[in-house]
């Protein structure tokens, strides 16, 4: 699966499109999902949208994250850095902002975007969600925009997740889920893997990953199912999901 998402994403890296296919991971329908009817990342900078929107997220997690002036952000999957650079206007000079990729062609287009931004309190990691090269209680905000689904052990994830959090640091995450378990025969499906859908969780399962993690205050923030059914025989929706590291924000 590592392999397919890799080559997947790496090529996306390099062409200006973005994920495509019948159940693509940005779906413009489902990339507004916070201002229903309205473009994406609407309220965000649009410099930074314009430059660094390859279409790709499912949802708006900055919006959520309650992110303030120097603090430390770690975005997982950052992808081309879009919610790093909209983050980083936010934590300002005194803060800064870790994007997490295990693809080098993302990686090298986040730093194109960086120095065309100039947002010099950003940084690109290369690595994996499920062994984060980052110390423990390190960070105050973890985002993640439609990747968390891509990942095989999602338990790890949220426990690498919970490792790097402050005391009273929390998490905003958009990701897919899903009703229900996804039937073997798509969930082995590399290129549906890769597209956003085969990993994706039944939703409840999901919660319950979190709140084993050790998270408190786990919350549905927004929950967007497309108008459209589509061709498979489950549903497929994102949602975005927060949750807080002990005391609570
Ligand atoms: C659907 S894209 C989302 C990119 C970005 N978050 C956005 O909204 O534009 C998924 C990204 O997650 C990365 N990724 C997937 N699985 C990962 C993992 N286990 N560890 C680190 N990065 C991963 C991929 O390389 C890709 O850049």
């Amino acid at each position: 699966m590592k392999t397919e998402i890799r080559e997947r994403y790496g090529s996306i890296a390099k062409t200006e499109g973005s994920c495509c296919g019948p159940t693509c991971c940005g779906q413009d329908d489902v990339a507004e999902l916070e201002t229903p009817g309205r473009p994406a990342y609407e309220g965000h900078d649009q410099d930074v949208v314009e430059t660094t929107n390859q279409g790709l997220g499912c949802g708006d997690p900055v919006r959520f994250s309650g992110i303030e002036e120097g603090m430390t952000v770690l975005d997982l999957g950052a992808g081309g850095g879009i919610d790093v650079f909209l983050s980083a206007k936010q934590v300002g000079s005194t803060g800064r902002v870790i994007g997490l990729d295990m693809t080098d062609e993302m990686l090298e287009r986040a730093e194109t975007n960086r120095k065309k931004l100039g947002l010099w309190n950003t940084v690109f990691l290369k690595g994996e969600i499920e062994n984060i090269p980052l110390p423990a209680r390190s960070v105050d905000r973890v985002i993640s925009n439609c990747v968390i689904n891509l990942v095989p052990d999602k338990e790890k994830a949220f426990r690498e997740i919970h490792r790097v959090l402050r005391e009273g640091g929390a998490f905003v995450i958009s990701d897919i889920v899903t009703d229900g378990t996804i039937p073997d025969l798509y969930r082995e499906d590399p290129f549906l893997w890769s597209g956003c859908v085969a990993g994706a969780m039944d939703k409840a399962a999901y919660l319950e990953t979190i709140q084993k993690a050790g998270f408190g205050d786990v919350r549905v923030l927004t929950e967007k199912r497309t108008s459209d059914p589509g061709t498979l025989p489950f549903s497929v929706y994102s949602v975005t999901v927060t949750g807080v590291r002990g005391e609570g924000l």
